[in-house]
């Protein structure tokens, strides 16, 4: 599964390894939901998702992949943790056919995916995502990284699973979360998968 996916993904081993273990949590705990990455890119975390699934006999499941299918929204930026460097904010021609091709390549029956197109702060307010038992953060910047926890922390069910991409690197991956989980009575713990993935469960 990794070997399929992997050559669609920017994830080191670790961040594949952590949605391995998350999804055996899930399905080990009978919790129920969907699984959702905010910030697909190339697909490859959602095909290993959709593989996994199928492994684990998990395929009443809808798995959501977000992304502008473009880059980054013009205007925004973003810095590296403890440097003024700002990110090279990459914008590209419309990626969307290149991701379904790769869906295609590796599901020949994707099943329940989901492609969302277009920026998360416009997209979230308008999906019908009810119940989530894994959300993985993967768009990098402050703002939108802001918009997904507003929008999506509240369906994650007790005992799913919250993984930041870049909570480890970038100021808006981490200020973002920082800024809604303080407001929780009950946050989940956060720990380090690797020098940018963290995660935790939901208590
Ligand atoms: C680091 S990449 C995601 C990597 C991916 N999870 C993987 O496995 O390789 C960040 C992605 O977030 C997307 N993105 C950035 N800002 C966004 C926004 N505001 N709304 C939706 N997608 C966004 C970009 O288009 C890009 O594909």
């Amino acid at each position: 599964m990794y070997a399929a996916a992997s050559p669609f993904s920017l994830l080191h081993i670790s961040g594949f390894y952590n949605v391995f273990q998350s999804m055996h949590h899930i399905r080990r705990n009978n919790l129920p939901g969907d699984l959702v990455e905010c910030g697909c890119f190339l697909g490859g975390v959602g095909i290993f998702m959709a593989l996994l699934r199928e492994h684990l006999d998990m395929s009443d499941r809808t798995i959501w992949l977000l992304d502008t299918f473009e880059g980054f929204p013009d205007g925004q930026h973003d810095y590296f943790i403890g440097q003024d460097a700002p990110i090279n904010s990459v914008h590209h021609d419309n990626f969307r056919a290149d991701v379904e091709g790769n869906i295609a390549h590796c599901l020949p029956d994707p099943g329940k995916l989901r492609l969302i197109e277009g920026p998360v702060e416009t997209t979230l307010p308008t999906l019908d995502i009810r119940v989530i038992a894994l959300l993985r953060l993967d768009t990098d910047f402050y703002t939108s990284t802001k918009a997904e926890p507003e929008h999506l922390y509240g369906r994650l069910v007790r005992g799913g699973v919250l993984i930041v991409d870049d909570y480890g690197i970038f100021q808006g991956s981490r200020r973002a979360p920082d800024e809604y989980l303080a407001r929780l009575s009950s946050p989940p713990l956060f720990n380090r998968i690797d020098s940018g993935v963290w995660a935790g469960v939901k208590p």
